[in-house]
């Protein structure tokens, strides 16, 4: 048998093989991530060391310094491949969450965690079941598989977790839950999640992503690893990227159903988390008291933000997370006026909110750039309506 491929000749059509890729492909909008500070320094001729970048919801003081001790330590020995299956970062995270090793899966990233389980469970048409405003990836990961995201509408910007409910089907494989949710900040209590989760049915994967679960209180922080032996659905993810100050090294895990792990880790490439990152994250994990110091900076750069955005009569969600949603009218121009001030901020009109801006809590000096860089901003771009 023959098979002839239009070859771009004379007299026939040029196919391109992207139009020959699945449309569910296709149709994904690129991934609109922070902007980078060099390139901001690049595009705008900025110096780079006076760009605050308040954009990913990064910890601003950085990986602690055991954790930095581990790093260094690592780099002496980058010829070998990782250990695919991170045998001493799960022994730790074992006995941190209370699970047992076989039940952790390790990601590049808890986006990798996240995209794992579509991978090994959504089938093109199946459906996952997400809010209106809840983290991006969710819409991402399961169009990338060909599924169907329903996205139901949020209450109050947080998510509604009885219509979620309502919104599950015979179709409904996965329904990702956000807790606290980024970018509205939104949070939950544990016993109200639980209660859900518990309402889901036993065959559908509740991913339960607590990326921000460390700057909570300590008494709001939920033991949701524990719930694990009663919902066998269940799915914890959590990140090394936020309060941990690791987002460069990409190290996040996934707690969960044995079973469950068993099949995610099969989907995963084999040597998905680098060396330094697992050397780092277990220095990371045994530093309680680096993460405590991260959560009172941010809960007092929280007030600082707060009280500076209520001073220029801005409208701001009440936020559980490392960052603040805040309402601006002209918010595309004063992103790009503030960027010119050297402040970066992260728009979030790509998640439906085009009248809001999104700032990470940074340090009192970084916070204070930014509420001094906004309030010019919005004078230079609707001067007569903020208060002074
Ligand atoms: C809610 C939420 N989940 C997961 C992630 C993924 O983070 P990472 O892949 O760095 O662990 C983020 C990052 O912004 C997030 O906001």
């Amino acid at each position: 048998m023959s098979v002839s491929t239009p070859t771009g000749g004379e007299g026939q059509a040029c196919n391109h093989p992207v139009d020959r890729a699945p449309e569910h492909v296709r149709a994904i909008a690129p991934y609109v991530g922070g902007k980078p500070i060099e390139e901001v320094a690049r595009e705008l001729d900025l110096d780079p060391a006076t760009i605050v970048k308040l954009a990913s919801n990064e910890n601003p003081r950085g990986p602690s310094p055991k954790a930095q001790a581990a790093i260094a330590s690592a780099v002496a020995d980058l010829t070998r491949y990782p250990d695919g299956n991170g045998f001493a970062l799960k022994a730790a995270l074992s006995r941190h969450l209370g699970v047992a090793p076989e039940q952790i899966v390790l990601g590049n990233g808890s986006n990798d965690v996240l995209e794992l389980a579509t991978h090994a469970f959504l089938r093109p048409g199946d459906h996952a079941v997400y809010s209106q405003y809840a983290f991006i990836v969710y819409p991402l990961a399961t169009k990338a598989r060909g599924a169907i995201g329903i996205e139901v509408p949020a209450a109050d910007f947080g998510h509604d977790l009885d219509a979620m409910q309502q919104a599950i089907s015979p179709s409904t494989r996965i329904v990702f839950v956000a807790n606290p949710n980024n970018p509205t900040g939104t949070w939950i209590p544990g016993d109200v999640v639980e209660r859900f989760v518990a309402a889901v049915p036993r065959d559908v994967i509740v991913v339960l992503d607590e990326a921000y679960n460390e700057f909570l209180d300590p008494a709001e922080q939920t033991h949701s690893t524990a719930w694990i032996s009663r919902y066998p659905n269940l799915v914890v993810s959590r990140t090394f990227s936020k309060a941990h100050g690791l987002a460069a090294l990409r190290i996040g895990y996934g707690a969960m159903d044995a079973a469950t792990a068993d099949l995610m880790n099969r989907v995963r490439q084999p040597f998905n988390v680098n060396s330094l990152a697992q050397a780092a994250a277990l220095a990371a994990l045994e530093d309680a008291e680096y993460v405590e110091e991260s959560r009172a900076l941010n809960r007092r750069g929280m007030k600082q933000v707060e009280a500076g955005l209520r001073a220029l009569a801005l409208r701001a969600l009440p936020s559980r997370g490392n960052f603040v949603l805040f309402e601006v009218r002209d918010a595309d121009d004063v992103f790009r006026a503030l960027l010119r001030h050297g402040v970066i901020v992260r728009p979030v009109a790509n998640y439906g909110l085009p009248g809001w801006l999104r700032v990470t809590i940074g340090t009192e000096a970084e916070n204070d750039r930014f509420l001094a860089a906004l309030a010019r901003a919005i004078d230079a771009v609707s001067p007569s309506t903020h208060a002074h």
